[in-house]
């Protein structure tokens, strides 16, 4: 029987709170960027100048309350129908000072209807991580009627869900994962580690269904790997359905917002995810929804990232170009670590390294207004600041900031410090979080083990590597406490100065 067939649920997993993380494609920030690299205006962004974020389906509200301390003049709202994850997100507010940060306990099926929804205030941004596929119709209404309340004019929606048709050699796999999962166990964790032990017992059987798909065998292969809290909210939902992208369109349409573009930038670039002969084909359409479906029937991506806005006010390139311009960039990586080299649907695509090289160059100095790159006198021209923004944030090497930063103030070293108090644990090191940071209002994505050393580098005492790697590595043979000490030397010497760079980590490095 179903771990959440009574009660509230609605057939989604309560049983288990969901891990807590950071998304940087949720930040207004980077949705920003989606929607100027799209053509379309995007947010009046400034450093104090104030914001309304809402995102629905927060899970225990990490994402929205690091925006939060990184941003004190925004209001930040955070709404799930989870009690548990919303104590969990307003005891983190209240231990952590995080006074422009809300959460708001309801059901996303019901709640635009319900007249508490009224105190909700109208929103410049409003994202939904790991929601729409995984919850049934009456909740996708619920919230396209609450988007077309409080999304303003001209305000971004994020949508990521599960798309089609990556997923349908997979459906098979999620059924048989949950059904054998019901039957087999209680608590929907350990429905999911039995349903993957059928799975794989099946396809080690070449189970025509579970085998030689690779999209199917990535699944199974990356379910070792994966938590199985992540794995019980990924597949244990009863109303659990992938889609494709122009159904989701046609949903929000009656919100009025329209598809911009992807927050995963490459993707927006399509000489990088076609080859030239798929692109002759997508030409002949000129809806952009139809072009998409082209991508979607060739690219594998099962997850898609979708940017809204509610009615998009189109602008001139030049016009474009000034906003863009107007963006600073903090480098994400050492320089000698920076890949100019990275895979692409197309094949792999390089970096011209006499226009990138100067800038990369430059941003290991510090963050960068994007104008002020594309002035540098030794690059090979002048143009694109889209491709620029696009190629460096889209490969993660680059954080689009507001501004360069300032000293973390006590209250970004205290969020830190109880982030990695009640977050890090031995078994997630490697799993998504974030660094609050002072004045960039950018969050720095980093791991759990990130946030566990720098939190432990701003508590003003010698670094303790050897103890550091004894406590995570609590269990695990001396081996991997040994791989542990050295994976953290690495992050005090390549890391640590990237942190202080982006205004993450107030002690001096010693
Ligand atoms: C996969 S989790 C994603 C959480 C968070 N966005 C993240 O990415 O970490 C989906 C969230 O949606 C919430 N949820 C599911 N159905 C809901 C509903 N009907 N109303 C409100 N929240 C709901 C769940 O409690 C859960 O926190």
């Amino acid at each position: 029987m179903s771990a959440n067939a009574s009660g509230w649920g609605g057939g989604y997993v309560t049983d288990v709170p969901y891990i807590p993380g950071y998304y940087r494609h949720q930040s207004p920030l980077h949705l920003n960027l989606a929607c100027l690299i799209g053509g379309v205006a995007g947010l009046h962004l400034a450093p104090g100048r104030p914001l309304s974020y809402l995102e629905l389906g927060c899970g225990r509200g990490f994402g929205a309350l690091a925006l939060a301390v990184c941003n004190p003049a925004w209001q930040v709202l955070g709404i799930d129908f989870n009690p548990a994850h919303i104590a969990a997100a307003q005891a983190l507010a209240a231990e952590a000072g995080v006074a422009n940060a809300r959460f708001v306990e309801a059901d996303l099926a019901t709640f635009a209807a319900d007249p508490a929804s009224h105190d909700i205030p109208e929103v410049d941004v409003a994202s939904l991580h790991g929601v729409w596929s995984w919850v049934g119709d009456a909740v996708r209404a619920g919230i396209v009627g609450l988007l077309a309340r409080k999304v303003r004019p001209g305000g971004i929606v994020h949508l990521s869900y599960n798309a089609l048709p990556a997923w349908q050699g997979a459906l098979g796999l999620q059924r048989l994962v949950r059904a054998a999962g019901e039957r087999l166990a209680a608590s929907s964790e350990r429905q999911v580690e039995a349903g993957f032990d059928i799975v794989r017992t099946l396809a080690a059987a070449h189970a025509f269904h579970l085998y030689g798909n690779p999209f199917v065998d990535s699944l199974i292969e990356r379910s070792d790997h994966r938590h199985t809290t992540y794995l019980a909210h990924e597949f244990m939902n009863e109303a659990w359905r992938p889609c494709f992208h122009a159904d989701v369109v046609a949903a929000l349409a009656e919100a009025k917002l329209s598809w911009v573009g992807s927050a995963q930038l490459l993707e927006n670039f399509s000489a990088l995810m076609l080859s030239d002969e798929v692109r002759s084909v997508s030409a002949r359409f000129d809806d952009p929804v139809m072009r998409e479906l082209v991508k979607d029937v060739c690219l594998r991506r099962g997850l898609r990232q979708d940017v809204f806005v509610r009615g998009p006010r189109r602008l001139p390139t030049s016009e474009r170009d000034a906003m863009l311009g107007n963006v600073v960039l903090g480098l994400m990586c050492p320089e000698a670590e920076f890949d100019w080299e990275f895979k692409v649907p197309s094949g792999s695509a390089a970096l011209e390294e006499r226009f990138f090289g100067p800038i990369v160059t430059a941003l290991a100095q510090g963050p960068r207004r994007v104008s002020e790159l594309l002035a540098l006198p030794e690059l090979s021209r002048h143009d694109n600041p889209a491709e620029l923004v696009g190629m460096l944030v889209g490969t993660d090497q680059a954080l689009p900031l507001l501004a360069p930063p300032g000293a973390p103030d006590p209250r970004i070293i205290l969020f830190n410090r109880l982030a990695a108090k009640h977050f890090v644990r031995p078994g997630n090191l490697n799993n998504g979080s974030a660094l609050a940071v002072s004045g960039t209002g950018a969050p720095v994505p980093c791991t759990m083990l990130d946030l566990f050393v720098a939190a432990r580098l701003d508590e003003d005492k010698p670094p303790d590597v050897a103890s550091w790697a004894a406590m995570l590595g609590q269990g695990q043979p001396e081996t991997e406490q040994e791989r542990l000490h050295g994976f953290i030397e690495g992050l005090l010497t390549e890391r640590a100065p990237l942190w202080r760079r982006l205004g993450a980590l107030a002690a001096p490095a010693r």
